[in-house]
């Protein structure tokens, strides 16, 4: 049998210096969690959500799919988008993806690697909706990172149309919606102007970012 005691004895020397540090804390986080934040991410494992953010165990509720994609029937994402909402009443969820994004990548290029190409026909269907401003995004590393972009800008407004973030908003429940973007090769996020507080804001929030991330790479 293989184990991996490598990664057993991290975490056992991981515990330790916590513990160290201060002797309640895993006692404490045991009786409740009260996240203020839920992230929806992609599965890279270069984008590791608490750590880039800062924050120790009990700070983000975390949900992570390949192109961090929401889709209003994917019962996994919106079980936890409800829980997080409804139950912890988290403040701020984050839609957070990342340049170089392999499932982005993949989409653009419509590579077929099997079953995940159903998965990546949503980023597709991102794709063909900014067809234009993909055009004149200039070469293909661009066109990459500008789909990055648009892909995190439209899963905002899927997080906002969900009916529990709408039904949140109804009955008046303080719930912010934000995009953000990481950089693998800095290790900054970038705020991709899209936080949205209420039903009112999101088409015109869509469009403002949309033509800022456009705007951005034509520069670029
Ligand atoms: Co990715």
């Amino acid at each position: 049998m293989k184990t991996l005691n490598d990664l057993l004895e991290n975490n056992r020397a991981w515990a330790t210096k916590i513990n160290a540090s201060d002797p309640q804390f895993f006692r404490n986080l045991s009786r409740q969690q009260s996240p203020n934040y839920l992230w929806i991410g992609c599965s890279d494992s270069r984008v590791p959500a608490d750590q880039l953010v800062g924050l120790p165990p009990g700070g983000l509720f975390v949900h992570r799919n390949v192109a961090n994609v929401v889709i209003h029937t994917d019962l996994n994402c919106l079980s936890v988008i409800q829980y997080a909402v409804d139950a912890l009443k988290v403040k701020h969820i984050i839609v957070c993806g990342h340049y170089g994004c392999g499932g982005v990548k993949a989409a653009l290029s419509n590579s077929k690697l099997g079953l995940i190409d159903n998965w990546l026909r949503h980023v597709q269907d991102v794709m063909e909706k900014h067809v234009e401003l993909l055009a004149a995004a200039g070469d293909e590393s661009q066109c990459v990172r500008l789909l990055c972009e648009l892909n995190v800008i439209e899963q905002v407004v899927n997080v906002c149309q969900t009916t529990i973030v709408q039904q949140a908003w109804e009955r008046g429940q303080e719930l912010s919606v934000h995009g953000w973007i990481y950089g693998l090769e800095d290790g900054l996020l970038r705020d991709l102007k899209m936080s949205l507080t209420g039903r009112s804001e999101v088409a015109g929030s869509h469009a403002a970012a949309v033509a800022a991330a456009a705007a951005a790479r034509a520069d670029a």
